[in-house]
C-alpha cells in the first residue's frame, strides 16, 4: 500500500498511486495490467499478440467494449475480465490504458481520465492526437504517466519511433508522404487503366474503405496524420483544420493517361515544409515523377520520405494499415513502456499555416471544342505572370468532350486559381479545371 499525503486533490492522489503501483511493478517484476479499450480490427490483433506471444512484462487483463458479449472469443484466458463498463474499468487496478475505439468522443474522455489518474495510455487514433495531442501530452506528465502513439500514423510502420529516436538528432525541412492506404490503393488501380466509382467499389468490398469514404479520399485522415508529423519534425504545432485538404474524387483515366505523357503518375500526397516563421502544408493528389520512390508505393501501402538538414532524405515504407501491421505498433509501444524507455522529448511551437508551395501545376480542361480556347485560357495565365510550360492535347477525344492538359512553371496555388478564375467567357468549359501540384 502507499501512504495518502492529505494535502493532495483526489486525482492527484490516484495519479500518485499509479505511480506507486507502477514502481511496485517494477520492483516486484510483475507485469503491467493492460486494459483495452475497443475490440474491433486492431483492438483484437493486439490481444491476440498478447495472448499468443506473452511479451515479457507485459499482462492484459480488462477489454472493454460496447455490448461486449457479441465480441467475447474462447482464445482470450479466462483471467481477463470483458466489460462494458468504461468507468469500472478506469478505476480498476490497471497500469496502461489502449485506446483502440476511435475518434474524439467518448474516447478522448477516457484518455484524459487514464492521464489524469496517473496511468500511461497507448493509441492508435490519429484524429485525438491530431486535434487534442499537445493537451494530452501535458496531461500525461502532470499526472506522471506516458502517452504513446506509434501506430497513429503509417500504422504498423515505425515512422514516430523512427523520428522520435533515429531521426531526433537531425533538423528536418520537409515531409512527403503516402499516408492514406485507401487513396494509394484506388489511385494505383486507377493508374492501370480503371476508372474511380469501380476502384472505390472494391476497396469497399475489399475492407479498405468505409462505407462512407469521405475521410479518407476527401484527404481529411491524411491531413491528421500530416499535422502529427508536423509536430514531432518539424516541432510546429498546427491546427489539422487549417490544412485545406484537395478529394481525390475528380481524378480521371484521362488525368492518369496525360500523367503518363508527362513521365508522371498520380498520387494523394501530404506535404509540409519550413517557410520563415509560418508552415506550408498540403494534401491532394498530385503528379509525382514516375521515378520517384512515391510512385512506388502500391496498393494499401504508406511511404513517408522526411529531408532532414544534416542526414538528408530518410524513406519508411510498408503496410500502413491492418489489423496486425497496427497491432505491432501497438505493441511496440506496450513493450517500450514496459521496459521503461523514455521518450525523446520534442518540444513543438505552435505555427499557423500560412505559407504556399511554389511548384509547377497540372491543369486539365474539359472543353465543347470552338477556336480560341487556347487563346482565353494563356491570356489568362499571363496576366497573372504565370508561364506556360507545356500544351499537350492527345488526338481520339470527342469534340464535344475534349480533355486537354496544360502545365505551367512553379506559382503559388493561390494565383493560379485567380488565373483561372478570370477565364473569360468559360461556357466552353464542361466542368471547373483540375489543377494539381507536381513534385519536383
Ligand atoms: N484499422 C486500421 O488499419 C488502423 C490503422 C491505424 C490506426 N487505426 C486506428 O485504430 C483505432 C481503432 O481502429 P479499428 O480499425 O480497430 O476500428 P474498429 O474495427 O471500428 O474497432 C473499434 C472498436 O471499438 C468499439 N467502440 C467504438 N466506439 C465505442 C464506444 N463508444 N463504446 C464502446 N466501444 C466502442 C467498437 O465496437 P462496435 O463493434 O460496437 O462498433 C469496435 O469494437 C482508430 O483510432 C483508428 O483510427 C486503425
Amino acid at each position: 500500500m502507499f501512504e495518502v499525503n492529505e494535502s493532495l486533490s483526489p486525482s492527484q492522489i490516484s495519479a500518485q498511486a499509479a505511480q506507486e503501483s507502477r514502481a511496485e511493478a517494477r520492483r516486484l517484476r510483475r507485469p503491467l495490467r493492460v486494459a483495452l479499450f475497443g475490440f474491433g480490427t486492431v483492438g483484437s490483433s493486439v490481444a491476440r499478440i498478447l495472448v499468443e506471444s506473452r511479451p515479457a512484462g507485459l499482462e492484459l487483463t480488462h477489454i472493454f467494449n460496447r455490448n461486449v458479449a457479441r465480441k467475447r472469443v474462447d482464445w482470450v484466458p479466462a483471467s481477463v475480465t470483458w466489460s462494458e463498463d468504461a468507468d469500472a474499468v478506469l478505476a480498476a487496478d490497471v497500469d496502461i490504458v489502449v485506446e483502440l475505439a476511435g475518434g474524439l468522443d467518448p474516447a478522448g474522455g477516457w484518455v484524459r481520465r487514464a492521464l489524469g489518474a496517473g496511468k500511461s495510455v497507448v493509441t492508435a487514433n490519429k484524429k485525438l492526437i491530431a486535434f487534442q495531442g499537445v493537451e494530452l501530452e501535458r496531461l500525461a506528465a502532470s499526472g506522471g504517466g506516458h502517452l504513446k502513439y506509434g501506430a497513429a500514423v503509417a500504422g504498423g510502420i515505425p515512422v514516430i519511433p523512427g523520428l522520435e529516436q533515429g531521426l531526433a538528432g537531425d533538423r528536418i525541412e520537409r515531409i512527403e508522404g503516402i499516408l492514406n492506404g485507401t487513396c494509394n490503393f484506388i489511385l494505383s488501380k486507377m493508374e492501370e487503366g480503371s476508372e474511380y466509382a469501380p476502384v472505390l467499389a472494391e476497396a469497399q468490398a475489399k475492407g479498405f474503405a468505409e462505407a462512407d469514404p469521405t475521410e479518407d479520399v476527401g484527404g481529411f485522415d491524411a491531413r491528421a496524420k500530416l499535422a502529427i508529423l508536423m509536430r514531432l519534425a518539424l516541432r510546429v504545432s498546427v491546427n489539422p483544420e487549417e490544412i485545406v485538404p484537395q478529394p481525390i474524387t475528380a481524378i480521371t483515366a484521362v488525368d492518369f493517361s496525360y500523367a503518363r505523357d508527362l513521365g508522371c503518375t498520380i498520387r494523394q500526397v501530404a506535404r509540409a515544409e519550413r517557410a520563415g516563421g509560418k508552415v506550408a502544408a498540403t494534401v491532394g493528389p498530385t503528379l509525382v515523377a514516375l521515378r520517384s520512390p512515391l510512385a512506388w508505393s502500391r496498393g494499401t501501402e504508406n511511404m513517408v520520405i522526411f529531408t532532414g538538414h544534416y542526414g538528408g532524405d530518410v524513406v519508411f515504407s510498408g503496410h500502413g494499415a491492418g489489423g496486425h501491421p497496427t497491432a505491432v505498433a501497438v505493441v511496440s509501444d506496450l513493450l517500450a513502456l514496459a521496459h521503461g524507455s523514455r521518450r525523446v522529448e520534442l518540444p513543438s511551437t505552435p505555427a499557423e499555416v500560412g505559407a504556399e508551395f511554389e511548384v509547377p501545376h497540372y491543369i486539365r480542361f474539359l472543353v465543347k471544342d470552338r477556336p480560341g480556347i487556347v487563346a482565353d485560357i494563356t491570356g489568362a495565365l499571363a496576366r497573372e505572370h504565370i508561364n506556360i510550360r507545356a500544351i499537350v492535347q492527345t488526338p481520339g477525344y470527342p469534340e464535344h468532350a475534349l480533355p486537354f492538359v496544360v502545365t505551367v512553371e512553379p506559382c503559388k496555388s493561390s494565383v493560379l486559381k485567380r488565373a483561372l478564375k478570370s477565364i473569360p467567357g468559360k461556357d466552353y468549359l464542361l466542368e471547373e479545371p483540375l489543377d494539381l501540384q507536381i513534385l519536383e
